[in-house]
């Protein structure tokens, strides 16, 4: 069992598969991309089932969810998710996708045992996407999500952020698209874990003027702490149901203490935190021979070392080293 010292048991676990990206969110990271991941520094894919397989059949984990950068970007995908559908116990298994090369893949991945997809998208409009996202990949990311649902990988999470100037007038009229795709919107507060260190707690849109904005169209219910569980989104209930709307409200309602997640980063880093300011490495005990009981050792020594919170109300809140798109979100 992964146990930290607050009492809080991990069993979802979320890997990051690679920190490329084929977009370039202005949230996220700059124009030219950031220093890449070398080859060899990235775990293969036989070290990532590896890693899967001791955390589920010796850590008590029950959920896993590959993320990137793009995970889609990671040539190797459907075959990983192939191997750990082949776990026993089988743990569930989801994506969170930027969309992009998902028309192309989704039926693959369903077939090879992936229950379901997150989806990033934060404007209905194709030229505030360019924008915002720095490439004309917005046709893509919606025939992406399409091919999800249709191939069953449901249900379809859409994440949006909102920025200021940009796409923050948009919160109703992507719930009414929502709504009527039948994907289930959550909106996410921007973070500080951009590579460019650009975020600003005055800049952002809270959680509290997004449900604001919300309200202007729809009367919004709140559901209650039992059916949320450690789940990061708060969610209500549209126009009385059975639709709902989440909010990922990570700095204006910090959800720490209910925290159930561990992470592992492409290169064979466990993270115990989004904002965790250090790391601790499996990749050179898989690669000097550890044993399995070895390396289970290692990570529940890491998630022992756990702190409460993500410190950032903190006044000597400092960024992480790693920006979003190296933790895998
Ligand atoms: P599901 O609802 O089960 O699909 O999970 P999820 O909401 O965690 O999935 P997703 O990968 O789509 O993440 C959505 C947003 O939640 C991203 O912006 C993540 O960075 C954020 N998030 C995920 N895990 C954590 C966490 O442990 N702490 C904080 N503060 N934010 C998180
Ligand atoms: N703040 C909040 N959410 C972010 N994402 C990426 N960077 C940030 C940030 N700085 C979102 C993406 C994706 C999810 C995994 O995280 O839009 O939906
Ligand atoms: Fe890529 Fe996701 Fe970062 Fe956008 S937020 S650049 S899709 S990793």
């Amino acid at each position: 069992m992964l146990l930290d010292t607050y009492g809080r048991v991990a069993t979802d676990l979320r890997v990051s598969l690679t920190d490329r990206c084929n977009l370039r969110c202005t949230y996220c990271m700059p124009e030219e991309g950031l220093q890449w991941l070398g080859k060899s520094d990235l775990l293969t894919d036989d070290e990532i089932v590896r890693l899967i397989r001791i955390a589920v059949t010796r850590l008590g984990i029950t959920e896993v969810r590959f993320t990137g950068g793009e995970p889609l970007l990671r040539p190797g995908l459907v075959g990983i998710v192939e191997q750990c559908a082949a776990l026993e116990p089988r743990p569930k298994m989801s994506l969170t996708t930027n969309g992009i090369g998902l028309a192309r893949t989704a039926r693959a991945l369903k077939a090879a045992g992936l229950d379901r997809v997150n989806v990033s998208l934060d404007t209905l409009r194709p030229d505030v996407f360019k924008t915002l996202t720095r490439r004309d990949r917005h046709r893509d990311v919606l025939d992406g999500m399409a091919a999800a649902r249709d191939a069953g990988l449901t249900p379809v999470k859409v994440n949006a952020v909102l920025m200021p100037g940009l796409n923050d007038d948009e919160a109703p009229d992507l719930l009414a698209w929502a709504l009527d795709h039948d994907y289930e919107l959550r909106f996410i507060e921007q973070m500080p874990l951009d590579a460019q260190h650009g975020w600003k707690r005055d800049g952002m849109i809270t959680a509290g003027d997004i449900l604001e904005s919300l309200r202007t169209r729809f009367t919004l219910t709140e559901e209650g702490a039992e059916e949320r569980g450690s789940a990061p989104a708060e969610r209500w209930l549209v126009d009385g149901g059975p639709a709902t709307v989440g909010v990922i409200a990570s700095v204006t309602r910090p959800f720490c203490s209910a925290c159930d997640r561990t992470r592992l980063t492409a290169d064979g880093q466990v993270r115990t935190c989004l904002f965790a300011t250090e790391e601790s490495d499996l990749r050179g005990a898989l690669r000097s021979g550890g044993t399995d009981e070895e390396i289970a050792g290692l990570w529940k020594a890491a998630m022992w070392g756990k702190k409460a919170g993500s410190g950032l109300d903190d006044p000597s809140f400092l960024q992480p080293d790693r920006p979003m798109s190296a933790i895998g979100g």
